[in-house]
């Protein structure tokens, strides 16, 4: 079998990758790994085990034997669904956490490398293209500033009905960036190759378009 064709879409939480992963992935008709749940049900079980962060093994053990699974856009833990769940801040941060250790991303790698299955795959994380899938075809970073992030969550968790203050959010979203990006382990960074886009002042029309336009400049035989 050839080799399969993926593009990986990395950044930090809110800059909007997850929702242009999901919209190329359904464009294109392919499927789609969203890594970042996996880090939050592993932040969840652990939180809910009592397992310390500095239980390395122990949180890495869990991780090679989570009964997780992607059932159209659910996510189950075992029967459990937790896609609510795992959207929340607590869970955000526990990721954050757990997703520094480096035994836990090794157990981790194999188990994402298995989702690049025919006709392609859009991955979306913060080490997408630099450490899972470093042969990526297309690797894209998108970037937003830490304010503009901050009021995305803010209006969408006020949406929601649920009572949040702006400078916190802002606050720990910087927490999660710094804690994100200075870590030994595949840190949160751009691969070599990546295209930057920030979506700060830009329209997410406007970043589809432009990663669409890459993905069929590298990938042409996409463009029906
Ligand atoms: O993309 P997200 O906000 O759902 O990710 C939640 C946390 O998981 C984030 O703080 C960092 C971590 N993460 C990671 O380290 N590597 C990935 N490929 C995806 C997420």
């Amino acid at each position: 079998m050839g080799k399969v064709p993926v593009i990986t879409i990395d950044g930090p939480s809110g800059s909007g990758k997850g929702t242009l992963a999901q919209r190329v992935a359904e464009t294109l008709g392919w499927h789609f790994l969203d890594s970042g749940a996996i880090y939050r049900v592993l932040g969840i079980i652990t939180e809910r085990a009592d397992i310390s962060v500095d239980c390395v093994d122990k949180i890495a053990e869990l991780a090679a034997n989570m009964p997780l699974s992607f059932i159209r856009s659910r996510t189950l833990l075992g029967e459990e669904d937790v896609s609510d769940l795992i959207r929340t801040e607590t869970a955000g941060n526990a990721a954050s956490k757990v997703a520094a250790i480096p035994q836990v991303r090794h157990a981790l790698l194999e188990w994402q490398r298995d989702y690049a299955k025919p006709p392609g795959l859009v991955a979306d994380g913060r080490d997408m293209g630099t450490v899972v899938f470093p042969s990526a075809e297309v690797k894209i970073f998108l970037t937003a500033s830490a304010e503009e992030r901050a009021l995305r969550r803010y209006k969408q968790l006020k949406e929601k009905g649920l009572g949040v203050n702006l400078a916190s959010l802002t606050e720990e979203i910087r927490e999660r960036d710094e804690r994100d990006s200075n870590r030994s382990a595949a840190p949160l960074t751009a691969a070599d190759q990546a295209l930057q886009l920030d979506s700060t002042a830009m329209a997410m029309d406007e970043v589809f378009q432009q990663v669409m336009q890459k993905v069929f400049a590298t990938l042409p035989n996409l463009r029906q």
